[in-house]
């Protein structure tokens, strides 16, 4: 069954004519006929602009592309990277693997529930952050690590302390 927030479901979307720049180029990359192997890099562009990819939205890809919403839907329910509701401008991704669960992880994730007052998965009243625990970032030597979509960027070797900065870091660069 697809997860979608059902107010945002009927929201209809429009993609600005720099996001269709972007759909083009992908497509433009692709051999006559199979423009669907741009769905990937297409969903990403899309949750870089919009912060998740509605229902309203993903249609509107599948119309885009020429295939059917189902095909688009079957792609964005199984890759863990597309947010299927909204989520806050910025999403702390923890590892939550092994190696980092040895060094702290899970401190560092109840630490950043605490900091933010809110459950994983949940946006915070300002909608700056939501955040996440997530399989291995391949970054396990400097554990615990977190991510930042949608450039990625990592912060490792994580403290309570380290993580108050970067949040504090964060809100004032939205203000800014
Ligand atoms: Fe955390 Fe690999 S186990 S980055």
């Amino acid at each position: 069954m697809l997860r979608v927030e059902d107010t945002a479901v009927q929201t209809p979307v429009t993609f600005s004519p720099a996001l269709l720049e972007k759909f083009a180029d992908k497509v433009s990359r692709y051999p006559e006929g199979k423009q669907k192997g741009a769905l990937l890099p297409i969903l990403h562009d899309v949750q870089a602009e919009l912060g998740w990819l509605s229902s309203a939205a993903m249609d509107k890809v599948a119309g885009y592309l020429k295939i059917e919403p189902i095909e688009v839907y079957e792609v964005a329910t199984f890759y863990t990277m597309y947010f299927l509701k909204p989520q806050g401008k910025y999403m702390l991704e923890v590892c939550r693997t092994g190696p980092c669960c040895l060094v702290g992880a899970e401190k560092i994730m109840d630490h950043i529930e605490q900091k933010l007052g809110v459950k994983e998965g949940d946006v915070t009243p300002d909608g700056l952050f939501s955040w996440r625990g997530v399989e291995c970032l391949a970054a396990c030597g400097f554990g615990p690590v977190l991510q930042i979509g949608p450039e990625y960027t990592f912060y490792e070797n994580l403290t309570p302390e380290s993580v108050d900065r970067l949040i504090g870091d964060l809100k004032a660069k939205a203000n800014n």
